[in-house]
C-alpha cells in the first residue's frame, strides 16, 4: 500500500483523478445468521481499510475538491437511498456500507436475514450489480439459500457469486466445495442464474478474501475481492441497451432554451440522434446534449444531462424518451410481479398510487394470478398478498405510460405502490409485458354527451354517496331524498347495498377484497350514471376511504357529494332492524362492519348527517338543501 501513501504525499490531485474514474459496485450479501456474513463484510473492510483511510486523508487534503468529487457523490448517493426509503415510509434494516479499494468503490447493502427479509432485501438490492451469496460448508445448501436466490434472479441481479465459508472447518475439503457447488448449480439453472461463481473461503480466517489461500491450492479461481474488483458493474450493462432518458423536468419552456433533463436509463446518446417520446408517439432528432460541463457530443447511461430537440414537441414531467430505432414500449396494463411489503394485505381492484422513475399514476391490481412459495418456487392459488408475499399479477393504469420489461431495464420496468392516504410504500413491482387487451379497447367518442343530457334534464348529474354503518339510516334517507326530488321532476336512480348485492354483485361477499369490489363496481356503475345525466343516489357501507376517494375521482370536480351517515355503533346496535349485530356478536356472522370489519370515518364529507338527533325526513331535507345550494338542481 506504500506507493498509494506516496502518490498521496506527491500528487493529490493525480490520486484523487485516478479515484474518481474507479467505476462504483454496489452489492448485497445474502445468508443465514450464522453463515458468517458480518465477519466476511468485517474482513472487507479491513482489507481495504488502510487505502480507504489513505483515500479520506487525500480528500481532506485537498478539501476544495471535497464538494465536487465523485466520492462525495457516493456518500450522497448513500444518503439519498437512505432518506428515499425513510420518505416512503418503509421500515427496513439495511445497513449500507461504503469502501474502496485501488480498483473500484463498494457499496455493500447488508440485509438482515430474519423475517422481513424479502422487503429488506428488495429495498437494499434493488439497484445491486451482484450477490454474494453465503453458505455454511458444513450446512451446504438450505431453503434460505434457495429463498435467497430466488430474490436475487427477481431482482435481476445478474452476478453472483456463492461464497462456500466456513472451509476451514470442512477441512478445505474439495470434494465438499464442489458437492455444494453441484447442489446449487441445479438449481440456479431453474431460477435462469447464468453467472455464478463459486469461492471457497473462511471469512475468519481470511482464506480466498484478499490473497489466495495455501490452504486450497486445487482452487484456481478468483479470490472474492479480486471477483468483485472485476465483475461488470450494471451501468456497463444498461449502456449496451437502447437509449432511455426518463424525463425528470422540463427547463424553462418559457424561454428559447427548452430543455429535458434526467438520469439516462439506458444506452448512449448523440447529437444528431433519432429519438421518439412515450407515451405520446412524437419524434424529434437531439440537437444538443447539455451537461454541467457545458455541452457533450454523446452520453451514456447512469449520466445526468439535458436534451435539447429539433423540433417543439410538448414533453412533460414523466415521459420516456426513447431512440427512435428501439422506442420503449406504451401500455396502460401490464402482467407484474408484485412484492408485497406492507402490514395491509394487497387489496385487488384498490387504486394505488404508481411511481416508476419520475412517472407518478394512478393504479390498480386486477387480479392475482398466483402467489410464488419463496422456498419451493411453487405456484400457489391466491386471491390477495400479504406482508413479504410475492405474485404474478395484472395491472392496470389510468393512463398509458412509456416501459420496458424489468428484465431488459430495471429503471424503466420497475415500480413502487403507494397507499394514497397514509403514503407508505405497499409493494414493489417489476413489469413483464403489456397485456395485449391493454392496446385493443379504444375509448369511443360520443357526440350526445353529459352536458347535453344534463340540459335536457334541467339538472346537474352527480352521486350522492351515502356512507355509514349498517343500520346507521342510509337507505332510508336515501329513499326520502329519492321521493323528494322526483316530486320535484328531476331524474334519479338509487344504488342500494341490499338490491345490488342480489345482482350486479351478486357473487360478492363481505371480505375486505370483496367490499373493495363491490364499491368498485357500484362506483364505475354511478360514473355511467352520472354520464347518462342523472342524479345517483347510493347507499353502502363503504368502509373503507380509499373506494371512497376512488369513487369520488371517477366523476368530475363538484359531481360527488359524500354524505356521512354518523350513528354511535351503540345505537346503531340497539336498532338493529335486521337482527344481524346479533348474529355477529354471537359470532355467526363473520366480518360484520363495526364489530370485527372496520369502519374508516370520513373526514371532510359533504355532509355529517348525526342521524339519532335527526328525523329521517329533517336529514332528507339537508340533503336536498346542499344540492340545491351546489347548483345541481337547475
Ligand atoms: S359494503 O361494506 O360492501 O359497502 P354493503 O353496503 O354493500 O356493504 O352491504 C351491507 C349490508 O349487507 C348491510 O346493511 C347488511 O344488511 C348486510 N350484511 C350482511 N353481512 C354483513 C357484514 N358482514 N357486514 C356488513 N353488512 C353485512
Amino acid at each position: 500500500m506504500a506507493h498509494v501513501s506516496d502518490l498521496i504525499a506527491t500528487d493529490i490531485a493525480g490520486y484523487l483523478k485516478a479515484h474518481e474514474h474507479k467505476s462504483l459496485l454496489r452489492f448485497i450479501t445474502c445468508g443465514s445468521v450464522d453463515d458468517g456474513k458480518s465477519t466476511l463484510i468485517g474482513r472487507l473492510l479491513y482489507d481495504s481499510k488502510m487505502l480507504f483511510e489513505d483515500h479520506i486523508a487525500a480528500m481532506e487534503a485537498d478539501s476544495r475538491k471535497w464538494g465536487t468529487q465523485g466520492d462525495n457523490m457516493d456518500f450522497a448517493l448513500l444518503v439519498d437511498g437512505l432518506a428515499a426509503e425513510r420518505e416512503q415510509g418503509i421500515t427496513i434494516d439495511v445497513a449500507y456500507r461504503f469502501f474502496s479499494t485501488e480498483r473500484r468503490k463498494f457499496i455493500v447493502a447488508d440485509t438482515p436475514g430474519h423475517e422481513q427479509y424479502t422487503r429488506n432485501m428488495v429495498t437494499g438490492a434493488s439497484t445491486a450489480d451482484a450477490a454474494v451469496l453465503m453458505v455454511d460448508a458444513r450446512k451446504g445448501v438450505l431453503t434460505q439459500t434457495r429463498r435467497h436466490s430466488y430474490l436475487v434472479s427477481l431482482l435481476g441481479i445478474r452476478h453472483v457469486v456463492v461464497a462456500i465459508n466456513k472451509m476451514d472447518l470442512v477441512d478445505y475439503s474439495q470434494k465438499t466445495f464442489e458437492r455444494i457447488a453441484d447442489d446449487y448449480q441445479a438449481f440456479a439453472k431453474q431460477l435462469g442464474l447464468q453467472n455464478v461463481t463459486f469461492i471457497p473461503v473462511s471469512a475468519f480466517k481470511g482464506d480466498n478474501i484478499t490473497a489466495p489461500s495455501e490452504k486450497t491450492p486445487w482452487y484456481h479461481g478468483p479470490t472474492l475481492m479480486g471477483y468483485l474488483e472485476t465483475v461488470e458493474v450494471d451501468e456497463q450493462r444498461t449502456q449496451k441497451g437502447p437509449f432511455r432518458l426518463p424525463v425528470q423536468w422540463v427547463n424553462r419552456p418559457d424561454l428559447d432554451f427548452r430543455g429535458f433533463s434526467g438520469t439516462i436509463a439506458g444506452g448512449i446518446v448523440r447529437s444528431g440522434d433519432r429519438i421518439r417520446v412515450q407515451p405520446s408517439g412524437k419524434e424529434s432528432t437531439v440537437s444538443r446534449i447539455v451537461t454541467f460541463d457545458g455541452d457533450i457530443p454523446l452520453a451514456v447511461a447512469g449520466q445526468s444531462v439535458t436534451l435539447t430537440l429539433a423540433d417543439e414537441i410538448d414533453i412533460s414531467r414523466g415521459d420516456l424518451i426513447s431512440t427512435a430505432e428501439a422506442p420503449a414500449g406504451i401500455a396502460d396494463q401490464f402482467e407484474t410481479t408484485l412484492v408485497w411489503m406492507h402490514d395491509e394485505p394487497l387489496l385487488p381492484g384498490r387504486s394505488y398510487l404508481l411511481k416508476m422513475g419520475t412517472r407518478t399514476v394512478t393504479a390498480s391490481i386486477m387480479e392475482v394470478k398466483y402467489q410464488v412459495n419463496v422456498n419451493t418456487l411453487e405456484h400457489v392459488a391466491a386471491k390477495t398478498l400479504g406482508l413479504n408475499a410475492i405474485g404474478i399479477c395484472t395491472l392496470n393504469l389510468d393512463r398509458p405510460v412509456g416501459f420496458d420489461p424489468y428484465a431488459e431495464n430495471r429503471d424503466t420496468g420497475g415500480y413502487i405502490l403507494i397507499d394514497r392516504l397514509t403514503n407508505a410504500t405497499v409493494a414493489s413491482g417489476m413489469l413483464h409485458f403489456a397485456l395485449r387487451r391493454s392496446q385493443n379497447i379504444h375509448m369511443q367518442h360520443v357526440d350526445v354527451n353529459k352536458q347535453a343530457r344534463n340540459e335536457l334534464n334541467r339538472q346537474k348529474a352527480c352521486v350522492v354517496w351515502f356512507t355509514g354503518l349498517s343500520g346507521a339510516g342510509k337507505s332510508t334517507i336515501a329513499n326520502l331524498v329519492e321521493k323528494k326530488l322526483y316530486a320535484m321532476g328531476h331524474r334519479t336512480y338509487l344504488l342500494d347495498g341490499d338490491n345490488v348485492r342480489h345482482g350486479l354483485n351478486k357473487d360478492l361477499g363481505f371480505t375486505d377484497t370483496d367490499r373493495v369490489e363491490n364499491i368498485r363496481r357500484v362506483a364505475e356503475v354511478a360514473k355511467l350514471m352520472v354520464d347518462a345525466g342523472l342524479i345517483v343516489l347510493t347507499a353502502f357501507i363503504s368502509p373503507f376511504a380509499a373506494e371512497r376517494q376512488m369513487a369520488r375521482a371517477l366523476v368530475e370536480e363538484g359531481e360527488f357529494f359524500e354524505i356521512h351517515a354518523d350513528v354511535p355503533l351503540a345505537t346503531a346496535e340497539q336498532r338493529d332492524v335486521k337482527g344481524l349485530y346479533k348474529k355477529a356478536r354471537r359470532g355467526e356472522l363473520k366480518n360484520f362492519t363495526g364489530i370485527d370489519s372496520s369502519y374508516e370515518v370520513p373526514e371532510a364529507p359533504e355532509l355529517r348527517l348525526a342521524t339519532d338527533g335527526l328525523s329521517a325526513e329533517q336529514a332528507a331535507d339537508k340533503v336536498v338543501a346542499l344540492l340545491r345550494e351546489r347548483g345541481c338542481l337547475g
